[in-house]
This record gives C-alpha cells, structure tokens and sequence, in this order.
C-alpha cells in the first residue's frame, strides 16, 4: 500500500469507456484495478471483460496484430481471437475453439472457466465494471441517468473531458464535501453554502448554492451531486445552463485514478447550446479538475485531520466510503 496514501482500492461500479469507444467485434486492452484486462465487444453487441493474458502463452488478447495492429485483436462470434496462436475464448472466460488441435487441454474439454470473468454493465453511455478484490459478485447496480439516454431529445450529446490523476480516489471523492476549497483553490467568490450533506446506503447527496462568475455576470447557482458508490458521481448544475454532469472515477492503481467527465447540456429550442455560459460552465469544472489535481498529486492522506467548525463532514464522509473497502 502507498505511504502517502495507504488506503486499498474500493469495490463497486467504475467506468472503464464509454460506449462509442468499441464498435462491434471490437477490443481494446484496459489497465484499471491494478490488473491488465481486455475489453471486447461480440458481434451481436454485448461488451464484456476479460483479464488480459492468454492462459496458453500469456500473450495479451487486447493488442492485435497483422491487419488488426495498433488496434484491438480480433473479435469472432461472440468471442475474442488470441493473436498469438489463434485459441478463442468467450465473455464466461471459456476457450470456444483452439484451431490446430487434435486433442483439447482437459480444462477446456471439460468446458471449464479459464479466463477470469468481469461483470459488465453498460447504460448512460458508458461501460461500467465490477471491482471486488475478492471476486465477491455485484451488491449494487450503477444509476441510470436519464439525461444520459440517447433517446432523450431534450438533452444533448455527450461533450467528454478525462484526467490522470496522480491520487486515489477517496482523495478525489472528498472534494464533494468540503465547501472551503472552493474559495482557495478555485477562487470562487465566496465559499458555497452547503444546504444538504446525506449519506444514505451506498448513495451520497450533498446540495451547494454557490456564487458563479459567468459572461453575464454573476449568477446564483445550484449544484447537487450524488455518488453511487464509490465510482459513480452525477452532478446537476442548475440556475442559468441546465448541465449535467457524470463525474466517474476509476481506479487504476492503489495511487492513481482516471476521472471520466462528461458534459450533458439541456437543448434550447430544440438545439444544443453553444458557445456563451453554456461554453463557460464547462471550461470552469474542467479549470476547477486542473486546479484541484495539483493539491491530489501531492498532498498526504491524514488519518486524523486538524478541522474547524466550518469544515465540511470529513468524517461522515471516510465513514460512508470505507463501505467499499472489502474486510481483509
Ligand atoms: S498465447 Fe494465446 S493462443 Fe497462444
Ligand atoms: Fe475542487
């Protein structure tokens, strides 16, 4: 575990792509959780995970090669092709074919499990996985996010911002609670006033009524945020631009995580907003990402914070999150 931030990574929902980024019979390697994995979609449409490495020679099934390099490899059926000798393997992690044999490998005439196997779930868009360091199955489901459907006309299309951050994620997720920051380190006008603060099961609500400067002056907005564990964020901003916003994070490693930002704006007149506050809403959170991650890249985690009566509820907060840490 890290020094300077010791804590392991969280079981739940995270988001590994979004649902443009794979076509049909397409694969992709994915590096999330600490562990190399693929992610392929069958020819009939389904998105699933698999861990990287062929378990015949340990090659990694998410780099093609011939035709297909600097590519995925390939996808046949409803399953992903090794490059390396050509044994095909299905989202169950089963082998479903090894073309030049005469006699199969017992485990898999058997048909047994060879691969290990993600839960995957894909809604709003985006390509979610289960993380459980112990394999232990889905307790929770993602959140649909109804402004995120594409059938939806009264909302736009997704406009789509990503960082590297070079913390984990309870670091990230704690900025939701902790209304001072804003004026410091964001330069707010003056610090929001959190109307609500709820820890709820697995969901976090929290309410902030926030000055903010736009091309038409100041204005009063609202913004409420909702966490579905510990990888899904949807926040709401409303009172000039309605925007919504899925702020998901993933863990790549104990130390690392990547924050999937995607921007949904509400259509006027039947079209999407452009340029003006609509523009500036967006290009504020994602100036507010790049200020906050100089703070996350090198501050320390502390166990027992030295806090005022004005700090927001750090501790409600570390105790609704450690949920997800799995008991050792
Ligand atoms: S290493 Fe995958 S088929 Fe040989
Ligand atoms: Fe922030």
């Amino acid at each position: 575990m890290s020094k300077r931030i010791p804590m392991p990574i969280p079981f739940g929902w995270f988001q590994v792509a979004y649902s443009h980024d794979l076509g049909a019979a397409q694969s992709m390697p994915l590096r999330y959780f600490d562990t190399d994995l693929v992610l392929f979609r069958t020819e009939s449409g389904e998105a699933r995970v698999l861990d990287a490495y062929c378990p015949h020679m340990g090659a990694h099934l998410g780099y093609g090669i011939r035709d297909q390099a600097g590519g995925g490899s390939m996808v046949v059926g409803d399953s992903i092709v090794c490059p390396f000798h050509g044994w095909a393997y299905n989202g169950e992690g089963r082998c479903t074919d090894v073309p030049y044999a005469n006699n199969m490998p017992p485990r898999i005439a058997r048909g047994e499990q060879v691969i290990r196997s993600w839960p995957v779930r894909e809604l709003n868009q985006v390509i979610f996985v289960w993380y459980h360091p112990q394999g232990i199955e889905p307790g929770f489901e993602p959140e649909t996010v109804p402004e995120a459907d594409p059938e939806n006309a009264e909302w736009g299309s997704l406009k789509l911002h990503g960082w590297d951050i070079q913390t984990h994620m309870q670091e990230i997720g704690e900025n939701a609670v902790d209304p001072a920051h804003f004026l410091y380190v964001h330069g707010t006008q003056n610090i929001p006033t959190p109307e609500v603060m709820e820890f709820d099961g697995i969901h976090r609500r929290g309410r902030l009524v926030s000055k903010m400067a736009t091309p038409k002056g100041e204005i009063t907005g609202v913004i409420a945020n909702a966490s579905t564990g510990p990888g899904q964020a949807t926040v709401r901003f409303s009172g000039i631009c309605d925007t919504v916003l899925m702020a998901n994070l993933t863990p790549v490693d104990r130390e690392n995580s990547r924050a999937f930002y995607a921007f949904i704006q509400k259509k006027v007149d039947g079209r999407e907003p452009v340029g003006g506050v609509a523009d500036a809403i967006v290009k504020d959170i994602c100036r507010q990402m790049s200020e906050d991650q100089i703070i996350w890249a090198h501050k320390k985690y502390f166990d027992k914070p030295m806090l005022c009566d004005n700090d927001g509820p750090f501790a409600k907060f570390r105790k609704w999150y450690s949920q997800f840490y799995a008991a050792a």
